[in-house]
């Protein structure tokens, strides 16, 4: 399967600052990257971010340094195209992460914009960076869906705070009085779907996402791509947050992941 994005999904990325794309990945192969997912967050390792509970995994960053199938997902065309086609030329990995927002107890993303990370940490210069989001599983109304606040990606960086407390992981995140204008001129949307499809956001899109008090986990995996000359320049984080091998990602075979379920079974 080639994904080529069409000239209408490229004008409403543009337009809207987002792109959903519904059942891009089989099923064998979300099982798979579940399976691992939830063999990653067993792990007692550094990598792997739990909630304000000390227990719950929060996010796990860089599974595809120490995760065969995901060293795999991280070089996937069906991912690594897309964006290069949007960004325009050759990608490098500046982070990638397993967000788990468990059942119960996966506690709230803020409203920020990504790039207002990448810049005020990292000092990567432009927002000619983005997200594309894979769903290990169903997306609905109940698991703490992501929410974004469509064209606010115009605005460029807005003003932000770092917030420590509100969650075990701090971000820099916007003011309530800046969401409810951003939301008044554009609305506001929560692609759900099931496991398999994915979301792809500008890095300048203000997006959060609620806490989950459903039953069911919400397993997402974020590749955050950059283009190589606008690699970061400062090196605050630990490079398993935001990583520091520049080199443009080279894409495996399109059935890299699904051989792979074939190998393990
Ligand atoms: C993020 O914005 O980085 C994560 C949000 C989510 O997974 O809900
Ligand atoms: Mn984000």
């Amino acid at each position: 399967m080639s994904l080529k994005l069409t000239n209408e999904q490229l004008r409403q990325f543009d337009d809207e600052g987002y792109l959903f794309l519904p059942d891009v990945f089989e099923p064998a192969e979300t099982d798979l990257l579940l399976h691992e997912a939830h063999e990653i967050f067993a792990c007692d390792r550094k990598e792997v971010v739990r909630e304000r509970d000390g227990r719950t995994a929060r996010t796990a960053f860089a599974a595809q340094h120490y995760n065969e199938a995901y060293r795999r997902l991280a070089r996937h065309p069906r991912l690594v195209r897309p964006v290069q086609q949007i960004l325009g030329g050759e990608v490098y990995m500046h982070q990638f992460k397993i967000n788990a927002k468990a059942a119960f107890d996966g506690d709230v993303w803020q409203w920020h914009q990504d790039y207002g990370v990448w810049s005020r940490d990292d000092q990567m210069p432009e927002c000619r960076a983005m997200n594309i989001a894979l769903f290990l599983e169903d997306v609905t109304e109940f698991n703490g869906a992501l929410m974004f606040i469509p064209r606010s990606h115009k605005a460029g960086v807005l003003e932000a705070g770092h917030d420590v407390e509100t969650t075990s992981y701090p971000l820099w995140t916007i003011d309530n009085a800046t969401i409810a204008r951003l939301v008044e001129e554009g609305g506001l949307v929560a692609p759900k779907g099931p496991a398999g499809s994915l979301v792809m956001f500008n890095g300048n899109l203000v997006h959060g996402s609620p806490s989950n008090m459903s039953p069911f986990d919400r397993t997402i995996v974020y590749l955050s791509l950059c283009r190589v000359e606008n690699h970061i320049r400062r090196f605050k984080r630990p490079e398993w947050v935001a990583h520091r091998d520049f080199t443009p990602i080279e894409c495996l075979d399109d059935a890299c992941l699904s051989s792979f379920v074939r190998e393990a079974a």
